[in-house]
């Protein structure tokens, strides 16, 4: 087995850290799992974007997987530049990505107020109530750190990113109930590049009942619709990012993911 609860152990350590700062609730109103970033592992699509990417077949990797194996049915893209095809090299990059995956999903339960230990298996059956849930999660952060090879080329082949499909993380809205305040729970965004610098979270204003969301039939934003807006949030270094867009729509077949 390439994994052991002792390597999930020493994985989770670090992350711990990192749930304050990086994670921050929004005290205004009365909403339920709506944490920034709001959908597991939002803040690294930019990042893993800009990398380069190649090809390998699902039968090629799905030895070296351990979390991911039981959602991961396709064609994967691993994050390599060159042309180093070879077992020892595939797995360790393997390795990596889940590792990314892993972190993201413990962190983002952690988040949410979950105990990620009750859901150490996401993807085995269990009584636990919110299962469905953190499984949700779980397809989320390994669908975006194991991008899907679409096309139909050779292993080794360069092909892009593709960024998981909007049907996940509307799945993991439904599953979980995530409500927010704004139009965080929007899944598939586009904001044009001269966007205005973004509102993550809606401010609300002097005089209202901080522990009631805004009328959300209220017209909130008159002057975009919450599928123009841009998203703004931070990565573990604290660091800025803008998504001028979301999750990928599944209608377009160019997404990873169900
Ligand atoms: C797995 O890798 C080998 C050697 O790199 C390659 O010949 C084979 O086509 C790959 N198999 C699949 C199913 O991608
Ligand atoms: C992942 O799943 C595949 C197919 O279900 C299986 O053949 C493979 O052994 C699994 N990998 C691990 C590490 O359990
Ligand atoms: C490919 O990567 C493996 C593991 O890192 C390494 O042992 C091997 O020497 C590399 N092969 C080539 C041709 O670079
Ligand atoms: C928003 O305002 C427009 C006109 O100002 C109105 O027609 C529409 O019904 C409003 N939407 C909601 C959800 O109240």
């Amino acid at each position: 087995m390439p994994w052991s609860v002792w390597h999930w152990v020493l994985l989770f350590a670090p992350a711990e850290g990192l749930i304050r700062e990086f994670y921050t609730t929004n005290a205004a109103c009365r909403q339920q799992y709506c944490i920034n970033p709001v959908y597991p592992g939002l803040q690294d699509l930019p990042r893993l974007e800009k990398k380069r990417w190649a090809k390998i077949g699902l039968l090629n990797v799905s030895k070296s997987m351990d979390f991911c194996n039981a959602t991961i049915d396709y064609n994967v893209a691993l994050p390599m530049s060159g042309k180093n095809t070879s077992k020892a090299f595939i797995q360790e990059l393997v390795q990596k990505q889940e590792q990314e995956a892993v972190q993201t999903y413990f962190i983002h339960l952690s988040a949410m107020g979950i105990e990620p230990w009750d859901h150490f298996r996401p993807f085995e059956d269990s009584s636990f109530q919110l299962r469905s849930c953190a499984r949700a999660v779980a397809r989320m952060a390994c669908y975006t750190y194991f991008p899907a090879a679409i096309h139909n080329v050779p292993d080794g082949a360069e092909v892009r990113y593709h960024r998981p499909c909007d049907t996940g993380c509307e799945s993991y809205i439904q599953a979980c109930g995530v409500e927010c305040c704004d139009e965080s729970t929007v899944c598939a965004w586009n904001a044009p590049p001269t966007a205005a610098l973004p509102m993550f979270q809606a401010e609300v204003a002097d005089g209202d009942d901080p522990s009631c969301c805004p009328d959300k039939k209220a017209n909130l934003t008159e002057t975009s619709s919450p599928s123009s807006a841009p998203r703004h949030t931070q990565d573990a270094d604290g660091h800025d990012i803008t998504l001028l867009s979301g999750y990928a729509k599944a209608s377009d077949g160019l997404c990873t993911g169900r």
